[in-house]
């Protein structure tokens, strides 16, 4: 018979949080609504031009097939030139392994070096699939809370306080998802000193507004930095991430790699290839732009009284504290939920309606 009694062992996973309400979105749009998804931290640019050439010509000469599970030398070599000009940092290829994407190296990073039944240290709050990776990794996640008035910068007596024999990793994320925060180079050399390895979430790396971007690997060698083409190239869909760990680190993970993918698209990594030769005037005028919409929004939330308490500079994110704001939800409430279609997650996660509806309040969906 079948139940789901048989998939019981996966109840402790969450549902991504994004792909909820994004699913949701798509149902309405289904029905013709016109959404904003602000759902998934998704660049509306379009990927640079030599993306799409990359891949036309590749198209053109059809012999995509695996590659070195690692992925492409020639990719490999351009990142290690990508490190060694943008943060200063110097790596070897062997170091880099390309997948498609670089959530399922999130999941590898934890993997290799967290054995089943130990802990990993992650920031609270933090990005939302986290928590489920380690818990999917056999791991305990060990929460350790970013105040608001710190900024939300990480507070490394308090990360001490969270390392038990237990702890095998520090997972963070600078600049940070869902803050906006780039982390200060004190608090960067104080979780270096604490000599446990630390897994750098450097997907916005290149989203740096104030500070030069930076990667942990400049801080400590113990890293497994994970990067993608998703944010900084605007490449969400094109699936395209990387690890750098170790040498000493690197035989286990090309393992688990080789095992579950095999190896990433050819096709995306030779696209890979070109942005990272031709596209630094492309993504250098996406990150001016980006920056200019963020100093639009603080601006705008000045304006309208809602004190944010600290300043986020990287990355393209927000975090207002709303439930302790009467004011805002009261100016959110009279503005928006008459006129729009919203899916509003408590999380804070949302997809709104474009287009202003006329008559009566429209239900929360999320609550159907
Ligand atoms: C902090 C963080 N890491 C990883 C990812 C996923 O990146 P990718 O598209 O390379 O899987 C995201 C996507 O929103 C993110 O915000």
């Amino acid at each position: 018979m079948i139940s789901t009694s048989q998939t019981s062992h996966l109840d402790s996973i969450d549902s991504f949080l994004a792909m909820e309400i994004f699913a949701k979105a798509q149902a309405l749009e289904a029905q013709g609504r016109d959404i904003i998804h602000l759902e998934f931290g998704e660049p509306d640019f379009t990927a640079p031009p030599a993306a799409t050439e990359s891949v036309k010509k590749s198209m053109k000469i059809n012999d995509a097939g695996y590659t070195f599970s690692q992925g492409l030398e020639e990719l490999r070599n351009e990142i290690v030139k990508k490190y060694a000009n943008d943060y200063g940092v110097k790596i070897l290829p062997e170091q880099v392994l390309v997948s498609n994407g670089s959530s399922l190296l999130l999941y590898l990073a934890i993997r290799i070096l967290a054995p089943p039944g130990s802990q990993v240290i992650l920031t609270d709050p933090c990005y939302a699939c986290y928590e489920n990776v380690v818990r999917l990794a056999g791991s305990e996640p060990v929460m350790v809370k970013l105040r608001h008035e710190d900024g939300f910068q990480l507070n490394v007596d308090d990360l001490k306080k969270r390392v038990t024999p237990k702890t095998r990793a520090i997972l963070i994320n600078s600049p940070m998802n869902p803050t906006g925060v780039v982390f200060s180079s004190e608090v960067m050399k104080a979780i270096a000193e604490l000599d446990i390895p630390v897994i750098s979430d450097e997907i916005y790396a290149d989203l740096s507004f104030e500070d030069p971007p930076c990667s942990f690997l400049s801080y400590s060698p113990q890293t497994v930095a994970i990067h993608g083409f998703s944010k900084s190239y605007a490449m969400t869909g094109w699936r395209l991430g990387y690890m750098i760990t170790p040498l000493e680190w690197m035989s286990a993970a090309d393992r688990l790699h080789q095992n579950l993918m095999i190896s990433a698209t050819e096709f995306v990594q030779e696209a890979g290839i070109s942005v990272l030769r031709k596209s630094v005037a492309y993504c250098e005028s996406m990150k001016t732009e980006f920056n200019r919409r963020r100093l639009f929004v603080l601006d705008r939330m000045h304006e309208l009284g809602m004190d944010l308490g600290y300043t986020p500079t990287g990355a393209f994110y927000v975090l207002y504290k709303y439930r302790d704001s009467e004011k805002f939800l009261w100016i959110f409430v009279m503005k928006c939920w008459k006129k729009l279609v919203l899916l509003l997650h408590p999380d804070g996660i949302l997809a709104l309606e474009r287009k202003v509806l006329s008559g009566s309040a429209t239900p929360n969906p999320w609550k159907t």
